[in-house]
């Protein structure tokens, strides 16, 4: 089973609360790392929280939501070894995994619905890295 790590601020804890609902139910174990309230928090801390997680091992993938994506997108990739993708259509998550590896989706909760965010975990969550040509370059990341 996928263990997978959930983190959002105040814009998209709802949505990650209904994704974590929703792939749950699909057989994935989900820890959540907050928020689980619309008061305002500072994306960069939980971004934080999720990728120091991720790194420390133990968990197949890290899920982080907030208004548009882009700043946890940003605080995300400051993380040697995390390789974060902000995605908006499903052809972007699949060339994520296949060409980046990336091991987080960053979904910006005010601008897709729920169910675009759903299929996004979904081919997120089952597509596999290529490796090959694009593994020599995913490796020039953490140089
Ligand atoms: C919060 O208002 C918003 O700035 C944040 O959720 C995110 O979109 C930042 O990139």
């Amino acid at each position: 089973m996928k263990h997978i790590l959930f983190a959002a601020d105040h814009a998209g804890w709802e949505m990650k609360n209904e994704l974590i609902s929703y792939l749950s139910k699909e057989g994935y174990e989900c820890t959540d790392l907050g928020t689980n309230s619309p008061d305002s928090v500072h994306y960069p801390e939980y971004a934080d929280a999720l990728c120091e997680k991720l790194i420390g091992g133990g968990y197949d993938a890290g899920i982080l939501v907030c208004g548009t994506g882009i700043g946890m997108s940003i605080a995300a990739n400051r993380h040697k070894g995390v390789r974060a993708a902000l995605c908006t259509d499903e052809q972007y998550a699949t060339l994520a995994r296949e060409h980046n590896d990336a091991n987080v989706l960053c979904l910006g909760a005010r601008f897709i619905t729920f169910e675009k965010a759903a299929k996004l975990c979904d081919v997120f969550l089952t597509t596999d890295f290529l490796g090959g040509r694009h593994k020599i370059r995913t490796d020039m990341l953490d140089k």
